[in-house]
């Protein structure tokens, strides 16, 4: 018999299960609490819920870990590339040459947009900001794909599953190029996944694009960053509006939505603004300053996290990533001097130290994204394109479990209880 956690509730004594994942915390299954003794339990932003099972993504905050399907995201990072990072989160197992070639061949083959999808660009406005594109044309996808949309046939999820990561990158570019009022450009499937969304993004068809190896490299290398992240807001989103039964391209339309926030997606940006404001290394020290002032509201943006109390593991990798992005670019950015000076700074500072404050991946990501030649409105959309694989794996993932349920939460009712209606000449 495995273990128990015992419950003292309104006066009785109650036992519930505890399940034991593979590693990291074991969990209380209390499904049977409310049925046993009419209470729920109260967590709101689900600090100690665990809401599903899952075998993609594991995180140690403490220890600043993040493995997908076992694999460490640094090793990951260094030695794979997105396609291959995206077929283990997918299928559970990295995939030999024949495997790798076939998967990448099936998603370039899906690159291409219903070529109506142009005309409905056409309907926002120029100034629209490419996220509001990306939730509505990600959304409009099971107008145009209905032939995949039915999450009861496993060979439908698989074709949507596809489309979708395939078709990410040409939707993001396009949204681009809306906003600058260039011509879309179709996709060339002899490029990689990163490369041809480069060339899609700023190359024009009155030029030949030359793909630079080390900012493809560089991108495919943030991509596999955010590929995935355990059960974050988004992915949660994508979870629940799933589990009613609604087809994935609606789902992954509701995760870029909840992305956009920046509490989530936007933080890249914020702190990119802010190497900007500081603009010097002279000025750290006030900011530091200001930082740690309980009556100032500012916060060092890409610091702290609420998952990794240590060094986040995709930090390292992004500033490993800059150095290589600037050298390759000729790029010499005083804002990469201020980071660096910053993150030394905070890190040795008893403020930062004492409530375990580490930069994480936004720290840096604004700095490369920038550099490549984004522009700010463009970094969630980056963000969204990369963790589609995520979002569409943990999908696939809770459509495939026997015990999946609708996600239905409860609530600690504070309104008035019932009261007799009172006429309008009454009021
Ligand atoms: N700068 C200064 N102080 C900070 C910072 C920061 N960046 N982050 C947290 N603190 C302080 C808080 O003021 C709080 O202090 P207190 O205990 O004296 O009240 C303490 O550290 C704990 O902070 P919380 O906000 O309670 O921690 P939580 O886990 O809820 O928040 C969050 C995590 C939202 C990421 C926070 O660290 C933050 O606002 N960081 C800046 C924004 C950012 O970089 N977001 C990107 C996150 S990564 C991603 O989404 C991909």
């Amino acid at each position: 018999m495995g273990d128990i956690a015992k419950l003292s509730a309104g006066g009785a004594d109650f036992e519930y299960p505890v399940i034991k994942g593979s590693v990291g915390p074991d969990v209380i299954d209390i499904r049977k609490l409310y049925g046993q003794t009419g209470m729920f339990t109260y967590d709101p932003g689900f600090t100690s819920t665990a809401a599903c099972e899952s075998a993609l993504t594991f995180i140690d905050g403490d220890e600043g870990v993040l493995l997908h399907r076992g694999y460490a995201i640094g090793e990951l990072a260094e030695h794979s590339t997105f396609m291959e990072t995206s077929y283990l989160l997918l299928n559970g197992e990295l995939p030999n040459q024949a495997q790798l070639d076939d998967f990448t061949r099936t998603i370039s083959r899906h690159t291409m947009l219903h070529e109506q999808l142009a005309t409905f660009y056409r309907g926002f406005r120029r100034d629209a900001h490419p996220m509001a594109i990306m939730c509505g044309v990600v959304g409009a996808l099971s107008a145009f794909y209905h032939d995949s949309t039915d999450i009861a046939d496993p060979v439908h999820r698989k074709i949507s599953s596809h489309r979708l990561i395939a078709k990410m990158p040409t939707i993001a570019a396009m949204a681009y190029k809306y906003s600058v009022g260039q011509p879309f450009v179709y996709p060339d499937n002899s490029l990689s996944y990163t490369g041809n969304f480069l060339r899609m993004t700023f190359g024009v068809p009155a030029e030949n694009y030359e793909v630079n190896p080390v900012v493809e490299r560089a991108l495919d290398r943030i991509f596999i960053l955010h590929a995935d992240h355990e059960q974050n807001a988004s992915t949660s989103t994508v979870r629940l509006a799933g589990s009613s039964g609604a087809n994935p391209f609606a789902c992954i339309a509701a995760g870029i939505a909840c992305l956009w926030g920046p509490a989530h997606g936007g933080a890249n940006e914020a702190a990119l603004n802010m190497l900007h404001e500081i603009g010097t290394p002279d000025r750290i020290p006030h900011y530091i300053e200001r930082a740690r002032d309980k009556n100032d509201p500012f916060r060092l943006m890409g610091f702290g996290h609420r998952v990794y109390k240590n060094y986040d593991p995709r930090a390292t990798v992004m500033q490993q990533t800059v150095r290589e992005v600037f050298t390759a670019l000729k790029v010499s950015d005083p804002v990469f001097e201020v980071a660096l000076q910053l993150e030394e700074m905070a890190l040795n500072d008893p403020y930062f130290m004492e409530k375990k404050l580490f930069p994480n991946v936004d720290f840096y990501s604004g700095v490369i994204l920038s550099a490549i030649g984004f522009p700010t409105t463009m970094f969630t959309v980056l963000f969204a394109l990369a963790r589609t694989v995520g979002w569409v794996a943990q999908w696939n993932e809770m459509i495939s479990d026997p015990g999946q349920k609708i996600g239905r939460p409860r609530q600690l009712y504070t309104g008035p209880a019932n009261r007799s209606y009172v006429p309008l000449t009454k009021r």
